[in-house]
């Protein structure tokens, strides 16, 4: 059978469940491309660390072990950060490999160059998982639903505040307590004030935002407020408005105008968007063939997020085995100016 070998960056939360899955789901990526998949070599930072489970001759500190070695088609990037994550996929790129990702960082502000690197290499560039974890949004954003204009992509799209909020909210916790969980349960960033400020979602705004309008929108377009003002006091006041306090991430679009935002909303507990708890994510898009369509499920976390980047490393076996699902980067920008509250 055909062995396709892929490098792995990043062995936290994320590349764990996707080293894990890779193992799981072995003879199932067999039976559905046709061919095996190989993690053949995998970044980290820290050599000496044990990594249960994990052969340690695959591990190494040196990118170029990966982006150099001719038999690694597929580069898996679960790194985070801007660099040298951005080095390394252009690297990849430029050595005709093509390159998944979960980092949405790079992605909010870098999308635009590593699209056009990967169009100029022929090579696949994919990150579903950027989005709302173990959510498919990006996919079907393009595919699915590429035959509306969308107006809008809004919602919750970040898992580690939705878990501080539902915790605050139903256990009276304190603020600090439910971010240590959200740490320990894998959902924050390794920066946790990226999650608590809205950067987070940020990000997500502005890749969702250019997916869904076609358009180049960029992290520093958003507007950005987090949780951190979000006091006992205001749980209590919108509990005796029947509220829930949620932090909205909204993309919409009015004649040609973008506006992409995040902040803290009150919301009626009848609100669909009040019943999503922990670190579940929701984002609602309306098409105007369409009509509203809601995509809901885990937003972070170990599996759901490896499960994200699975289906886009699959996407690219086939790619390669067929070229059958046509790459599905988006190459084409319109620059339209976004506009935000108080602009
Ligand atoms: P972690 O912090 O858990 O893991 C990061 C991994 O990358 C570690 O193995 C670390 O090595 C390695 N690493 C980091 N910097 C370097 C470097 N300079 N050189 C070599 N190795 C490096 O992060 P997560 O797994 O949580 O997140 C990874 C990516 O996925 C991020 O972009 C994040 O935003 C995104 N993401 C995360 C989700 C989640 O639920 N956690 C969900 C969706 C996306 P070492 O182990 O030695 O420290
Ligand atoms: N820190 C992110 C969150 C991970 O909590 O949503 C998923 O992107």
């Amino acid at each position: 059978r055909k062995i396709i070998k892929a490098g792995l960056l990043g062995l936290g939360t994320v590349g764990t469940g996707v080293y894990k899955l890779a193992k799981r789901q072995k003879e199932e990526i067999e039976k559905k491309t046709g061919v095996s998949l190989q993690i053949e070599g995998i970044l980290v930072h820290n050599i000496e660390k044990k990594r249960e489970g994990v052969d340690p001759s695959l591990l190494t500190d040196n990118y170029r072990d990966l982006t150099g070695n001719e038999e690694i088609s597929v580069i898996i990037e679960v790194m985070g950060g801007i660099e040298p994550a951005k080095t390394i996929i252009l690297e990849a790129m430029r050595a005709g490999k093509s390159v998944v990702t979960a980092n949405k960082d790079l992605v909010a502000v870098h999308g635009a160059q590593l699209y056009e690197t990967a169009a100029e290499n022929g090579v696949d560039f994919l990150f579903e998982a950027a989005v709302a974890g173990g959510i498919p949004i990006i996919r079907p954003l393009k595919q699915c639903l590429a035959g509306n204009e969308i107006s809008d992509a809004v919602g919750i799209v970040n898992g580690t505040t939705n878990y501080i909020l539902t915790r605050m909210f139903e256990d009276n916790m304190e603020f600090q307590e439910a971010l240590d969980q959200a740490t320990e349960l894998g959902y924050a960033e390794a920066d946790p004030t990226a999650d608590i400020q809205g950067l987070d979602a940020g990000r997500k705004i502005a890749i969702l935002a250019s997916t869904a309008f076609h358009s180049r929108v960029v992290f520093d377009d958003v507007y950005t407020e987090g949780i951190t003002k979000i006091t006992a006091r205001d749980i209590r006041y919108a509990k005796e408005f029947d509220s829930v306090i949620k932090l909205l991430g909204i993309a919409r679009q009015r004649d040609g105008q973008i506006e992409a935002a995040v902040y803290p909303m009150l919301i009626s507990k009848d609100h669909p968007l009040a019943t999503v708890r922990d670190s579940f994510n929701a984002v609602f898009v309306h098409g105007d063939a369409v009509d509203d369509v809601m995509f809901y499920g885990r937003g972070a976390g170990e599996f759901p997020t490896a499960s994200a980047v699975m289906g886009d490393v699959i996407d690219v076996i086939r790619n390669m085995q067929y070229g059958c699902t046509g790459r599905i980067g988006c190459t084409c920008y319109r620059t339209t100016p976004v506009k935000n509250p108080g602009d």
